[in-house]
C-alpha cells in the first residue's frame, strides 16, 4: 500500500505526442519517465484544458441524494489506491501550470475546494509553488469561476483563502445577485458579459488574456462548464482520467457523462498507466492544435 504521495509510483505517458511541439515543460521527479508538455498559449486568449475523472463507462457526474453521495469519490474508487495518488498528483501538477477554472454547481457541492496545488491537508508541494513564482507567476493560481445567475456561496474558501485571488465570470444579472450577497466584501473580480452567449464567452477569455495575464487554464469542471467552453471553441484538450469503476446508468438521477471524443474527433495525444497491470488510463485528448 502507498501511504503517501512520495512512496507511489508515478504515470508513465506511454503515448505523448506533445514532444513534437513542446512549449512549455512541467517540472518532473524520478517517478515520472515522461514530462508533460504544452504548446504555447494563443495570441489572444489562454491555452485552456479540461482536468477531469471518468468511470469506465464515461460517467462523471449525477444528481446528489444527499451530503455523502459524492461522484467524485465514487468514481475515483478506493482511498488508497496508488492510481488515485497519481491522480491527485496529475491535477496538483496541472494547477501548477497557469490558472484554474471551476463551475458554480461544482464550488456549491464541493464546499472544501481550494484549487491550489496543496490544499489543506496535502502533502508539501515547494517544488509546484517554485515552478510558478519562477515564470512570473501568482503564488496560488487565481480561481476563475463561471456563474450565470450569480448564485455563490459567498462563504466558501475560494473566496477567503488568502492570496487565491477570485475571478468571476458572470452576467449583469448574476453581479446583481452576488452584490445582494456580499461579494464586495470579499476580494473577488467579476467580469461581466452577456452570457451564456458562446461569443461573449470567447469575449470572457480574450480579457483574460489580455487584462490579466491568464496564459494557461485549467479547467476543473464540471462538465456543463466543460460545453460551454467547447460550444464556444475555447476548450482545447482535456486531461482524462479513466478509472475502473463501472457506474449503473439507471442507479443514479440526471446522470452526466464526459464527451464522446471519437465523435468529436479530437486526437488522443498522450495515453498512461502507473504499471501495465493497473486498470485506470490517464488520457489527453486535444481538440484544437497549435
Ligand atoms: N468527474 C469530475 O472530474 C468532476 C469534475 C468537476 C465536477 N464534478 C461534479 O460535477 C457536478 C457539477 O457539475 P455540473 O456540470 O452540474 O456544473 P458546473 O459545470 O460545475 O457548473 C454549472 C454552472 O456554471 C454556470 N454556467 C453554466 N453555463 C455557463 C456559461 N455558458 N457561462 C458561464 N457560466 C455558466 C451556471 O452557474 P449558476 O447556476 O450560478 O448560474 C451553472 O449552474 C458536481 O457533482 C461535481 O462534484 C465532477
Amino acid at each position: 500500500m502507498h501511504s503517501s504521495e512520495h512512496d507511489a509510483p508515478g504515470i508513465e505517458w506511454r503515448l505523448s505526442r506533445e514532444e513534437v511541439v513542446p512549449f512549455l515543460r512541467v517540472p518532473v521527479d524520478d517517478r515520472r519517465t515522461t514530462p508533460i508538455e504544452f504548446p504555447p498559449p494563443w495570441p489572444d486568449r489562454p491555452w485552456t484544458f479540461g482536468v477531469m475523472v471518468a468511470s469506465s463507462n464515461g460517467v462523471v457526474a449525477w444528481r446528489r441524494r444527499g451530503a455523502r453521495d459524492d461522484p467524485v469519490r465514487t468514481i475515483l474508487g478506493g482511498e488508497d489506491r496508488p492510481e488515485r495518488i497519481a491522480d491527485r498528483r496529475l491535477m496538483r501538477l496541472l494547477r501548477s501550470v497557469g490558472d484554474v477554472a471551476i463551475g458554480a454547481e461544482t464550488v456549491r457541492e464541493e464546499p472544501k475546494l481550494v484549487p491550489t496545488p496543496q490544499e489543506p491537508g496535502d502533502e508539501p508541494a515547494p517544488e509546484l509553488y517554485r515552478f510558478r513564482t519562477s515564470r512570473g507567476l501568482s503564488y496560488h493560481p487565481r480561481t476563475i469561476l463561471y456563474s450565470l445567475y450569480g448564485r455563490l456561496p459567498i462563504a466558501h474558501p475560494v473566496f477567503h483563502t488568502p492570496g487565491l485571488q477570485p475571478i468571476v465570470v458572470t452576467t449583469h444579472a448574476g453581479a446583481r445577485e452576488l452584490a445582494a450577497r456580499g461579494v464586495s466584501a470579499t476580494p473577488a473580480k467579476l467580469l461581466v458579459e452577456a452570457l451564456p452567449d458562446p461569443a461573449a464567452l470567447a469575449r470572457v477569455h480574450r480579457r483574460l488574456h489580455a487584462e490579466l495575464g491568464v496564459r494557461y487554464l485549467a479547467c476543473e469542471g464540471g462538465q456543463t462548464v466543460l460545453h460551454a467552453l467547447h460550444d464556444a471553441r475555447l476548450l482545447d484538450e482535456v486531461f482524462l482520467t479513466v478509472t475502473d469503476v463501472v457506474i449503473d446508468d439507471s442507479a443514479h438521477e440526471d446522470l452526466v457523462k464526459i464527451f464522446d471524443f471519437e465523435r468529436e474527433r479530437a486526437e488522443l495525444v498522450a495515453e498512461g498507466r502507473i504499471a501495465p497491470d493497473s486498470r485506470y488510463t490517464f488520457q489527453r485528448w486535444r481538440f484544437r492544435s497549435r
